[in-house]
Protein backbone atom coordinates (compact mmCIF):
# COMPACT_ATOMS: atom_id res chain seq x y z
CA UNK A 1 0.00 0.00 0.00
CA UNK A 2 1.50 3.41 -1.59
CA UNK A 3 1.21 6.38 1.05
CA UNK A 4 -1.43 8.85 0.27
CA UNK A 5 0.94 10.99 -1.02
CA UNK A 6 1.57 8.76 -4.39
CA UNK A 7 -1.48 9.00 -5.45
CA UNK A 8 -2.12 12.55 -5.57
CA UNK A 9 0.59 12.82 -8.28
CA UNK A 10 1.17 11.22 -11.91
CA UNK A 11 4.23 11.11 -13.61
CA UNK A 12 5.37 13.25 -16.16
CA UNK A 13 2.89 12.88 -19.35
CA UNK A 14 5.80 15.04 -21.34
CA UNK A 15 7.84 11.67 -20.77
CA UNK A 16 5.59 9.39 -21.77
CA UNK A 17 5.79 10.11 -25.62
CA UNK A 18 9.60 10.42 -25.34
CA UNK A 19 10.01 7.03 -23.77
CA UNK A 20 7.81 5.36 -26.18
CA UNK A 21 9.84 6.98 -29.08
CA UNK A 22 12.78 5.82 -27.58
CA UNK A 23 11.67 2.24 -27.61
CA UNK A 24 10.73 2.60 -31.30
CA UNK A 25 14.57 3.95 -32.19
CA UNK A 26 15.78 1.53 -30.01
CA UNK A 27 14.25 -1.14 -32.43
CA UNK A 28 16.46 0.37 -35.46
CA UNK A 29 12.61 2.18 -36.64
CA UNK A 30 13.27 5.71 -38.50
CA UNK A 31 11.10 7.74 -35.56
CA UNK A 32 11.42 11.70 -35.76
CA UNK A 33 11.77 13.25 -32.60
CA UNK A 34 9.63 16.06 -31.70
CA UNK A 35 8.86 15.30 -28.43
CA UNK A 36 11.89 16.59 -27.03
CA UNK A 37 12.55 19.02 -24.53
CA UNK A 38 16.20 19.09 -25.01
CA UNK A 39 18.56 21.05 -27.12
CA UNK A 40 19.78 19.29 -29.79
CA UNK A 41 23.10 20.87 -29.63
CA UNK A 42 26.08 19.50 -27.75
CA UNK A 43 27.10 20.95 -24.53
CA UNK A 44 29.86 23.77 -25.48
CA UNK A 45 33.49 22.71 -25.35
CA UNK A 46 34.83 25.18 -23.01
CA UNK A 47 32.21 23.84 -20.56
CA UNK A 48 32.74 20.36 -21.17
CA UNK A 49 37.03 21.56 -20.59
CA UNK A 50 36.06 22.64 -17.48
CA UNK A 51 34.44 19.45 -16.54
CA UNK A 52 37.14 17.34 -17.21
CA UNK A 53 39.79 19.71 -15.60
CA UNK A 54 37.68 19.56 -12.31
CA UNK A 55 38.07 15.78 -12.56
CA UNK A 56 41.98 16.21 -13.33
CA UNK A 57 41.88 18.58 -10.43
CA UNK A 58 40.16 15.84 -8.45
CA UNK A 59 37.30 18.17 -7.78
CA UNK A 60 35.13 14.92 -6.98
CA UNK A 61 34.36 14.99 -3.28
CA UNK A 62 31.19 17.00 -1.41
CA UNK A 63 31.03 20.35 -1.81
CA UNK A 64 28.95 23.19 0.71
CA UNK A 65 25.23 21.44 0.91
CA UNK A 66 23.79 24.80 -1.26
CA UNK A 67 26.51 24.85 -4.08
CA UNK A 68 30.21 26.24 -4.24
CA UNK A 69 31.30 29.90 -2.71
CA UNK A 70 32.56 30.19 -6.76
CA UNK A 71 29.98 28.67 -8.77
CA UNK A 72 26.95 31.59 -6.52
CA UNK A 73 29.24 34.19 -7.32
CA UNK A 74 29.12 33.04 -10.88
CA UNK A 75 24.97 33.27 -10.80
CA UNK A 76 25.61 36.64 -8.79
CA UNK A 77 27.22 37.90 -11.65
CA UNK A 78 25.50 36.61 -13.94
CA UNK A 79 22.03 38.28 -13.40
CA UNK A 80 23.94 41.49 -12.31
CA UNK A 81 25.19 41.83 -16.34
CA UNK A 82 22.06 40.28 -17.66
CA UNK A 83 18.95 42.12 -15.54
CA UNK A 84 21.42 45.01 -13.17
CA UNK A 85 19.98 43.48 -10.10
CA UNK A 86 22.37 42.87 -6.66
CA UNK A 87 22.24 39.59 -5.08
CA UNK A 88 24.72 38.47 -2.07
CA UNK A 89 25.54 34.74 -2.38
CA UNK A 90 23.65 34.11 0.75
CA UNK A 91 20.80 34.52 -1.62
CA UNK A 92 21.41 31.69 -3.66
CA UNK A 93 20.96 27.94 -3.83
CA UNK A 94 22.61 25.82 -6.47
CA UNK A 95 19.86 22.92 -7.63
CA UNK A 96 19.90 19.67 -9.21
CA UNK A 97 18.16 21.65 -12.33
CA UNK A 98 15.26 24.22 -12.59
CA UNK A 99 13.14 21.73 -11.39
CA UNK A 100 14.86 21.20 -8.24
CA UNK A 101 14.75 24.94 -7.65
CA UNK A 102 10.89 25.01 -7.89
CA UNK A 103 10.22 22.13 -6.09
CA UNK A 104 11.99 23.52 -2.90
CA UNK A 105 10.75 26.85 -3.27
CA UNK A 106 7.28 25.24 -3.15
CA UNK A 107 8.11 22.82 -0.75
CA UNK A 108 9.30 25.73 1.64
CA UNK A 109 6.28 28.34 1.13
CA UNK A 110 2.89 26.44 0.95
CA UNK A 111 1.09 24.21 2.58
CA UNK A 112 -1.83 23.05 3.33
CA UNK A 113 -4.98 25.57 2.90
CA UNK A 114 -2.56 27.75 0.20
CA UNK A 115 -3.76 28.45 -3.07
CA UNK A 116 -1.10 28.91 -5.63
CA UNK A 117 -2.16 30.50 -8.94
CA UNK A 118 -0.29 29.12 -12.11
CA UNK A 119 -1.02 28.87 -15.97
CA UNK A 120 -1.91 26.90 -18.93
CA UNK A 121 -1.37 25.63 -21.20
CA UNK A 122 1.67 24.90 -19.38
CA UNK A 123 4.41 22.60 -17.86
CA UNK A 124 2.68 20.24 -16.05
CA UNK A 125 5.78 20.03 -13.32
CA UNK A 126 4.37 22.98 -11.76
CA UNK A 127 0.87 21.97 -10.83
CA UNK A 128 2.49 18.55 -9.63
CA UNK A 129 4.70 20.17 -7.35
CA UNK A 130 2.05 22.18 -5.90
CA UNK A 131 0.15 19.06 -5.28
CA UNK A 132 3.15 17.26 -3.57
CA UNK A 133 3.28 20.10 -1.07
CA UNK A 134 -0.32 20.08 -0.05
CA UNK A 135 -1.33 22.84 -1.86
CA UNK A 136 -4.25 23.80 -3.39
CA UNK A 137 -3.06 24.78 -7.88
CA UNK A 138 -5.33 27.61 -9.27
CA UNK A 139 -5.13 27.39 -12.44
CA UNK A 140 -5.90 30.21 -15.28
CA UNK A 141 -5.87 29.86 -18.84
CA UNK A 142 -4.27 31.67 -21.82
CA UNK A 143 -5.60 31.91 -25.37
CA UNK A 144 -4.30 31.23 -28.79
CA UNK A 145 -6.08 34.22 -30.27
CA UNK A 146 -3.49 36.44 -28.56
CA UNK A 147 -0.76 34.33 -28.80
CA UNK A 148 -1.59 33.00 -24.92
CA UNK A 149 -0.57 36.06 -23.51
CA UNK A 150 -0.47 35.55 -20.12
CA UNK A 151 -2.18 38.75 -18.79
CA UNK A 152 -2.14 40.62 -14.93
CA UNK A 153 -5.95 40.81 -15.32
CA UNK A 154 -6.48 37.46 -15.20
CA UNK A 155 -3.89 36.54 -12.45
CA UNK A 156 -5.47 38.89 -10.66
CA UNK A 157 -8.76 37.73 -10.97
CA UNK A 158 -7.49 34.42 -9.52
CA UNK A 159 -6.65 35.87 -6.70
CA UNK A 160 -9.05 35.22 -3.19
CA UNK A 161 -7.94 35.40 0.82
CA UNK A 162 -6.41 31.97 0.46
CA UNK A 163 -3.39 33.02 -2.48
CA UNK A 164 -0.09 32.50 -1.33
CA UNK A 165 1.88 32.19 -4.14
CA UNK A 166 1.80 32.88 -7.95
CA UNK A 167 3.84 31.01 -10.35
CA UNK A 168 4.90 32.10 -13.82
CA UNK A 169 6.98 30.67 -16.75
CA UNK A 170 8.36 33.01 -18.68
CA UNK A 171 8.79 32.43 -21.61
CA UNK A 172 6.71 29.94 -21.11
CA UNK A 173 6.66 25.74 -21.93
CA UNK A 174 4.72 24.94 -24.33
CA UNK A 175 3.88 28.02 -25.38
CA UNK A 176 7.14 29.99 -25.58
CA UNK A 177 5.06 32.87 -25.01
CA UNK A 178 6.29 36.12 -22.76
CA UNK A 179 4.67 37.59 -19.86
CA UNK A 180 5.20 41.54 -20.45
CA UNK A 181 7.12 44.05 -17.88
CA UNK A 182 3.78 45.84 -17.51
CA UNK A 183 2.07 43.06 -16.73
CA UNK A 184 4.07 41.06 -14.29
CA UNK A 185 4.76 44.81 -12.75
CA UNK A 186 0.90 45.12 -11.95
CA UNK A 187 1.28 41.24 -10.51
CA UNK A 188 4.13 42.20 -7.84
CA UNK A 189 2.18 44.94 -7.08
CA UNK A 190 -0.99 43.37 -6.33
CA UNK A 191 1.01 40.50 -4.62
CA UNK A 192 2.82 43.20 -2.47
CA UNK A 193 -0.06 44.58 -1.16
CA UNK A 194 -1.36 41.06 -0.27
CA UNK A 195 1.90 38.85 1.19
CA UNK A 196 1.94 36.74 -2.10
CA UNK A 197 4.90 34.90 -3.00
CA UNK A 198 5.76 35.34 -7.04
CA UNK A 199 7.68 32.44 -7.64
CA UNK A 200 9.21 33.08 -12.06
CA UNK A 201 10.26 29.66 -13.68
CA UNK A 202 13.57 31.39 -15.78
CA UNK A 203 13.99 28.09 -17.39
CA UNK A 204 14.49 29.58 -20.59
CA UNK A 205 15.27 32.92 -19.87
CA UNK A 206 18.07 33.25 -22.56
CA UNK A 207 15.42 31.95 -25.19
CA UNK A 208 13.84 34.86 -26.75
CA UNK A 209 13.57 35.63 -30.31
CA UNK A 210 12.89 39.24 -30.43
CA UNK A 211 14.66 42.46 -28.93
CA UNK A 212 11.28 43.24 -26.58
CA UNK A 213 11.93 44.66 -23.41
CA UNK A 214 12.04 41.47 -20.88
CA UNK A 215 13.58 42.30 -17.57
CA UNK A 216 11.30 40.07 -15.70
CA UNK A 217 14.26 39.68 -13.31
CA UNK A 218 14.58 43.49 -12.85
CA UNK A 219 10.90 44.00 -12.30
CA UNK A 220 10.47 41.72 -9.41
CA UNK A 221 13.59 42.74 -7.97
CA UNK A 222 12.51 46.47 -7.49
CA UNK A 223 9.03 46.02 -6.64
CA UNK A 224 8.72 42.47 -4.89
CA UNK A 225 12.34 41.77 -3.51
CA UNK A 226 11.18 40.22 -0.42
CA UNK A 227 8.87 37.98 -1.60
CA UNK A 228 10.15 36.72 -4.92
CA UNK A 229 11.99 34.12 -6.29
CA UNK A 230 13.82 33.51 -9.10
CA UNK A 231 14.11 30.33 -10.66
CA UNK A 232 17.14 29.52 -13.15
CA UNK A 233 18.65 26.63 -15.17
CA UNK A 234 21.54 25.71 -17.03
CA UNK A 235 19.68 23.32 -18.85
CA UNK A 236 18.48 25.02 -21.85
CA UNK A 237 20.61 28.07 -22.30
CA UNK A 238 23.90 26.15 -22.16
CA UNK A 239 22.55 22.70 -23.89
CA UNK A 240 23.31 20.93 -20.17
CA UNK A 241 20.00 19.45 -19.42
CA UNK A 242 21.88 15.82 -18.31
CA UNK A 243 24.31 17.79 -15.87
CA UNK A 244 20.96 19.03 -13.85
CA UNK A 245 21.99 22.46 -12.45
CA UNK A 246 19.73 25.13 -11.36
CA UNK A 247 19.64 27.60 -8.94
CA UNK A 248 17.72 30.20 -6.66
CA UNK A 249 17.80 33.17 -5.82
CA UNK A 250 15.39 34.24 -3.34
CA UNK A 251 15.58 36.12 0.19
CA UNK A 252 18.14 34.58 2.85
CA UNK A 253 14.87 32.67 4.53
CA UNK A 254 13.75 30.70 1.81
CA UNK A 255 17.32 29.87 0.28
CA UNK A 256 18.24 28.82 4.19
CA UNK A 257 14.96 26.50 3.98
CA UNK A 258 15.48 25.23 0.98
CA UNK A 259 19.14 23.87 1.96
CA UNK A 260 17.98 22.27 5.09
CA UNK A 261 15.49 20.36 2.74
CA UNK A 262 17.77 19.71 0.28
CA UNK A 263 20.42 18.52 2.74
CA UNK A 264 17.91 15.73 3.43
CA UNK A 265 17.48 14.65 -0.25
CA UNK A 266 19.86 15.33 -2.70
CA UNK A 267 22.45 17.11 -1.22
CA UNK A 268 24.59 19.63 -3.29
CA UNK A 269 24.78 19.49 -7.27
CA UNK A 270 27.76 17.18 -8.32
CA UNK A 271 30.67 19.10 -8.03
CA UNK A 272 32.13 18.46 -11.67
CA UNK A 273 28.64 19.92 -13.03
CA UNK A 274 29.46 22.94 -10.57
CA UNK A 275 32.60 23.80 -12.35
CA UNK A 276 31.16 23.42 -15.84
CA UNK A 277 27.98 25.53 -15.20
CA UNK A 278 30.48 28.12 -13.18
CA UNK A 279 32.17 27.99 -17.05
CA UNK A 280 29.28 28.16 -18.91
CA UNK A 281 28.14 31.49 -16.52
CA UNK A 282 31.32 33.03 -16.49
CA UNK A 283 32.67 32.13 -19.91
CA UNK A 284 31.84 33.82 -23.45
CA UNK A 285 28.03 34.17 -24.33
CA UNK A 286 28.55 33.84 -27.79
CA UNK A 287 27.30 29.88 -27.76
CA UNK A 288 24.19 31.16 -26.20
CA UNK A 289 23.55 33.39 -29.13
CA UNK A 290 24.21 30.76 -32.11
CA UNK A 291 22.27 28.37 -30.68
CA UNK A 292 19.26 30.95 -30.51
CA UNK A 293 19.95 32.00 -33.89
CA UNK A 294 20.07 28.50 -35.19
CA UNK A 295 16.21 28.02 -33.16
CA UNK A 296 14.76 31.00 -34.94
CA UNK A 297 15.82 29.95 -38.19
CA UNK A 298 14.47 26.52 -37.31
CA UNK A 299 10.96 28.37 -35.66
CA UNK A 300 10.85 30.55 -38.82
CA UNK A 301 10.95 27.71 -41.76
CA UNK A 302 8.81 25.46 -39.76
CA UNK A 303 6.28 27.95 -39.26
CA UNK A 304 6.22 28.16 -43.09
CA UNK A 305 6.25 24.34 -44.12
CA UNK A 306 3.20 24.06 -41.84
CA UNK A 307 1.31 26.97 -43.02
CA UNK A 308 0.62 25.07 -46.08
CA UNK A 309 -2.29 22.90 -44.18
CA UNK A 310 -4.61 25.80 -42.74
CA UNK A 311 -6.32 23.08 -40.13
CA UNK A 312 -3.18 23.70 -38.43
CA UNK A 313 -3.04 27.15 -36.67
CA UNK A 314 0.60 28.02 -35.73
CA UNK A 315 0.94 31.25 -33.46
CA UNK A 316 4.64 32.31 -33.93
CA UNK A 317 6.62 31.82 -30.55
CA UNK A 318 8.26 34.47 -29.06
CA UNK A 319 10.36 32.33 -27.21
CA UNK A 320 11.78 28.86 -26.09
CA UNK A 321 12.01 26.19 -28.43
CA UNK A 322 8.27 25.10 -29.31
CA UNK A 323 5.58 25.58 -31.28
CA UNK A 324 2.29 24.70 -30.28
CA UNK A 325 0.01 24.86 -32.97
CA UNK A 326 -4.04 24.75 -32.41
CA UNK A 327 -4.60 21.31 -34.52
CA UNK A 328 -8.81 20.85 -33.35
CA UNK A 329 -9.81 21.39 -37.06
CA UNK A 330 -8.25 18.35 -37.46
CA UNK A 331 -10.47 16.48 -34.72
CA UNK A 332 -13.62 14.90 -35.48
CA UNK A 333 -15.85 12.31 -33.79
CA UNK A 334 -15.41 9.42 -36.88
CA UNK A 335 -11.89 10.15 -37.47
CA UNK A 336 -9.05 11.07 -34.78
CA UNK A 337 -11.31 11.95 -32.16
CA UNK A 338 -8.35 13.67 -29.61
CA UNK A 339 -4.84 15.24 -29.96
CA UNK A 340 -3.84 12.11 -27.54
CA UNK A 341 -5.27 10.11 -30.44
CA UNK A 342 -3.69 11.96 -33.02
CA UNK A 343 -0.29 12.07 -31.29
CA UNK A 344 -0.28 8.16 -31.47
CA UNK A 345 -1.00 8.18 -34.53
CA UNK A 346 1.74 9.89 -35.73
CA UNK A 347 3.93 8.12 -33.75
CA UNK A 348 2.78 5.02 -34.98
CA UNK A 349 1.86 5.64 -39.00
CA UNK A 350 3.76 8.97 -39.83
CA UNK A 351 6.72 7.89 -37.04
CA UNK A 352 6.62 11.23 -35.76
CA UNK A 353 6.79 12.00 -32.04
CA UNK A 354 4.71 15.12 -30.93
CA UNK A 355 3.40 15.74 -27.60
CA UNK A 356 -0.21 16.09 -26.72
CA UNK A 357 -1.85 19.26 -25.92
CA UNK A 358 -3.51 17.00 -22.99
CA UNK A 359 0.19 16.51 -21.49
CA UNK A 360 -0.08 20.45 -21.25
CA UNK A 361 -3.86 20.73 -19.51
CA UNK A 362 -4.71 21.58 -23.26
CA UNK A 363 -6.78 19.31 -25.55
CA UNK A 364 -6.76 20.35 -29.67
CA UNK A 365 -3.28 21.56 -29.84
CA UNK A 366 0.08 19.65 -29.82
CA UNK A 367 3.32 20.48 -29.05
CA UNK A 368 6.30 20.25 -31.51
CA UNK A 369 10.01 20.88 -30.46
CA UNK A 370 12.33 22.42 -33.22
CA UNK A 371 15.54 21.70 -30.80
CA UNK A 372 16.56 19.47 -33.70
CA UNK A 373 18.15 19.72 -37.42
CA UNK A 374 16.52 21.16 -40.15
CA UNK A 375 17.24 18.13 -41.82
CA UNK A 376 14.70 16.17 -39.50
CA UNK A 377 12.58 19.15 -39.27
CA UNK A 378 11.70 18.91 -43.08
CA UNK A 379 11.19 15.52 -42.96
CA UNK A 380 9.20 15.37 -39.99
CA UNK A 381 6.69 18.12 -40.89
CA UNK A 382 6.20 16.49 -44.86
CA UNK A 383 5.16 13.29 -42.89
CA UNK A 384 2.73 15.70 -40.96
CA UNK A 385 1.75 16.95 -43.48
CA UNK A 386 0.95 14.06 -45.56
CA UNK A 387 -0.18 12.08 -42.48
CA UNK A 388 -2.92 14.54 -41.93
CA UNK A 389 -4.26 15.10 -45.83
CA UNK A 390 -4.63 11.00 -45.77
CA UNK A 391 -6.87 11.68 -42.56
CA UNK A 392 -9.45 12.65 -45.00
CA UNK A 393 -9.57 9.78 -46.56
CA UNK A 394 -9.42 7.20 -43.80
CA UNK A 395 -11.48 6.58 -40.68
CA UNK A 396 -10.42 5.35 -37.26
CA UNK A 397 -6.92 5.83 -38.28
CA UNK A 398 -5.61 6.28 -34.76
CA UNK A 399 -8.14 3.38 -33.56
CA UNK A 400 -6.87 0.92 -35.88
C1 LIG B 1 9.01 25.30 -18.01
C2 LIG B 1 10.12 24.48 -17.47
N1 LIG B 1 10.63 24.81 -16.28
C3 LIG B 1 11.63 24.12 -15.72
C4 LIG B 1 12.17 23.03 -16.37
C5 LIG B 1 13.26 22.31 -15.64
O1 LIG B 1 14.36 21.94 -16.35
P1 LIG B 1 15.68 21.51 -15.60
O2 LIG B 1 15.31 20.82 -14.34
O3 LIG B 1 16.38 20.62 -16.57
O4 LIG B 1 16.43 22.78 -15.32
C6 LIG B 1 11.68 22.64 -17.62
C7 LIG B 1 12.19 21.45 -18.33
O5 LIG B 1 11.71 21.01 -19.32
C8 LIG B 1 10.63 23.40 -18.19
O6 LIG B 1 10.11 23.10 -19.38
Amino acid sequence: MLAARAGRIATSPTMKVAAEAIQLKAQGIDVIDFGAGEPDFPTPRHICDAAKAAIDANFTKYTTNSGSEELKRAVVARYRDDYGVEYSTSEVIITAGGKQSLFNAVMVLFGPGDEVITHVPGWPTLVEQIKLAEATPVVVRTHAEDGFRLKAETILAAITPSTRGIIINSPGNPTGALISEEDLAAVADAAARRDIWVLMDLCYEKLIYDPVPHNLVGVLSSRLRDRSVLCGSASKAYAMTGWRCGWTLAPKEVVAASNALQSHSTSNVCSITQRAVQAGLQGPQDCVTEMLDEYRRRRDQVCEWLAAEPRIRVVKPAGAFYLFPDVSEILSPDNVRTTAELAQGLLNQARVAVTPGEAFDAPGFFRLSYATSMADLKRGTTRILEFVRALDGRSAVARA
